[in-house]
């Protein structure tokens, strides 16, 4: 047995059923085959007896009652003529079931799962192949986040978006909620005057009289049907790709972004063909949990990537990268969660070197690696491994940096010892290989040993597969990632330190990813009185930067820096990016004064937040 193949077999929880036809795919190819279902522990699915294919929504937004209301009919694939359809639904109230001549069904609702809703039933007819669900969701739409107009930059109009990964969907939508089951979708979506409708799809027309049309052709999972309704305009990059925003924010959000149609060209030329038409972007309020999310045609991002200079831009890199790595090629459970983000990290880096040259990928890897480093001192060992075992856990608490750079880092080793050419082939081949289609990580270890590592064994073993998959912290063979510009600027924290004066400092010409760096290498041995020189001279306190803000703001925390207090509160107050709240929340609430501060800002700040966000928080600051 080689070594990989040793590796894959570790793939722990593994079924003996699934660990023999491994055995026999390492023989003889594995069919790429998107029929294929694999069990997802997060979901109460049974694709494998009756499977929904297709998906059609037809729902009214209405935002007094923060509702939705309509019907989402369900196109089937009934592969056992005598099971009943189950589905999954949480916190929906749902009135009645019908075939598509109205005619009832029976259907019942299990008992709420802690954190993954409940079954959803249906008795079908022998001749159903669709049938019409009718219901409104309820206020325990985690996928949901209404915005009061004043969240919102124009200050007038209501604002909805959701966000479906990991398992939120099911809020919204009853389905089959898991990555393993892709749908094609449309929607018909009636939104009150003056307010436009954009979702993860194709627009059919132009919307009239507050009806907008959707179309999605292409299979996609779940977790990527998305929404959005505000006061929205629209301003185009190229032919197709362009920018919606509030009508105040768009025209400088375009500015910012004006790259993204030579970053769609960038990527095309590394991996292949963008596939889904149109790729859009919508930046949303700063209420937004999430820094983007890869919606297919149209990402969802939020605003505080807005920085005037594109120095943020790589999150556009990112998202966009999710139109090969998890959108096009999906993980097929969350334990596979590496697939989509460490894939999606190397790819942005790629991305981020052909448009904007080798300095600044290299400068942002060695930045995440040094994240990763000091998130992991904190994390469980269990919670070090890429592939993260999940069994009685919800998605979200294997949410770390760990499939993300880790992931990464395991992709550039791989390219390290290949070599560039014969990995950019590969990756490539993967993606070709496996279009719109959810895989495992044993469908990926089993496509690397074929098409990678049997080409050339004794390369291979210098890759020990078992321990960046299935071990703790980083292997002795993890890249080290070098930028010349940060080593720049350890001479000047080295002479920060020494010195502590501002003026002796050389920052000419620094980008925001030098800052960073700075700030977080001055921040083991900086007090108070430091802060303000620093202060003085650089205004780190007005930064209009959020991430040089976000780690400024830490450690004004960190060495009760006053001064930054107003500055710490309206963040808090305005923010909603998990990603910024989390270790400054952290940092409060480490001493008694602190955790009191913290939860007086949080009560009035907790009810302008996401519950992916508040759900953090609450943890933090024990409340609840
Ligand atoms: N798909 C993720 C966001 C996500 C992950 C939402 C898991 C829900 C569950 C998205 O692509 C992402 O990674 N966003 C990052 C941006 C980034 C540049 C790493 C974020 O939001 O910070
Ligand atoms: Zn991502």
């Amino acid at each position: 047995m080689s070594a990989s193949l040793g590796a894959i077999m570790r793939i722990r929880a593994f079924s003996l059923a699934s660990a023999l036809w491994l055995l026999a795919a390492c023989q003889t190819p594995p069919r790429a085959d998107s029929t294929s279902i694999v069990m997802d522990i997060h979901s109460h699915a049974q694709p494998t007896r009756v499977r929904v294919t297709h998906v059609s929504l037809d729902l009214d937004v209405d935002f007094a009652a923060k509702r939705l209301t309509g019907t989402a009919e369900l196109t089937l694939d009934r592969r056992d003529a005598t099971a009943p359809l189950v589905l999954d639904q949480q916190g929906l109230a749902i009135e009645s079931v019908t075939g598509t001549d109205g005619s009832p069904r029976v259907f019942e609702v299990a008992p709420e799962h802690d954190h993954l809703g409940s079954a959803f039933t249906i008795q079908l007819a022998a001749q159903d192949a669709k049938v019409r669900v009718h219901y409104a969701t309820t206020e325990h739409a985690l996928a949901l986040q209404w915005l009061d107009p004043e969240q919102t930059a124009g200050g007038k109009h209501p604002f909805l978006f959701t966000q479906g990964q990991a398992v939120f969907t099911r809020t919204w939508i009853p389905l089959q909620d898991t990555p393993g089951v892709r749908v094609t979708y449309d929607a018909t979506i009636r939104v009150p005057p003056a307010l436009t409708a954009v979702m993860s799809a194709e627009r059919v027309g132009e919307g009239q009289n507050g009806v907008f049309r959707f179309r999605m052709p292409h299979a996609i999972p779940s977790y990527l049907i998305a929404l959005a309704v505000g006061d929205i305009a629209f301003k185009p990059i190229s032919k197709r790709s362009g920018i919606w925003a509030e009508p105040s924010v768009v025209a400088v959000a375009h500015a910012e972004l004006e790259d993204t149609e030579k970053m769609i060209q960038s990527a095309e030329k590394l991996f292949g063909p963008y596939r889904w038409g149109r790729y859009d972007l919508i930046i949303l309020p700063p209420a937004f949990p999430f820094g983007g999310m890869e919606n297919p045609c149209l990402t969802f991002a939020t605003p505080t990537i807005l920085a005037g200079d594109k120095s943020l831009v790589s999150l556009v890199a990112h998202e966009l990268a999710h139109s090969w790595s998890g959108n096009l090629v999906t993980n097929a459970t969350w334990r596979d969660f590496w697939l989509n983000e460490g894939f999606t990290v190397y790819f942005e880096t790629r991305i981020m070197e052909a448009v904007y040259g080798k300095e600044r990928a290299v400068m942002e890897m060695q930045l995440s690696k040094a994240d990763l480093i000091r998130e992991m001192a904190e994390l469980a060992p269990v919670d070090q491994v890429l592939y993260v075992e999940l069994a009685g856990r919800h998605p979200d608490d294997g949410f770390s940096g760990v499939p993300y750079n880790k992931g990464a880092l395991f992709l550039m080793r791989l390219e390290e010892v290949y070599g560039r050419e014969r990995f950019d082939g590969f990756l490539r081949s993967w993606f070709d290989a496996h279009p719109f289609q959810s895989v495992t990580t044993a469908d990926f270890m089993a496509f690397l040993e074929r098409e990678l590592l049997a080409s050339d064994p004794v390369k291979a073993r210098q890759i020990d597969l078992d321990v960046w998959l299935n071990h703790p912290g980083l292997p002795a063979d993890c890249p080290d990632p070098r930028s010349p510009l940060l080593a720049l600027v350890d001479r000047q924290v080295a002479l920060f330190v020494e010195t502590k004066d501002p003026a002796r400092l050389d920052t000419r010409g620094w980008v925001t990813q030098q800052w960073l760096h700075f700030l977080e290498g001055v921040g083991g041995s900086i007090d108070a009185d430091q802060m303000a020189r620093l202060d003085g001279t650089f205004h780190l306190t007005g930064s209009g930067n959020s991430e040089v803000l976000c780690v400024w703001l830490r450690l004004a925390v960190q060495c009760s820096y006053s001064p930054a207090d107003a500055a710490l509160e309206s963040f808090l107050m305005r923010v909603g990016r998990r990603k910024f709240l989390q270790p400054l929340y952290k940092e409060l609430a480490k001493t008694p004064a602190g955790l009191e501060r913290a939860r007086a800002i949080y009560t009035r700040a907790r009810p302008k937040y996401h519950a992916v966000s508040s759900g953090t928080m609450d943890e933090i600051l024990q409340v609840r």
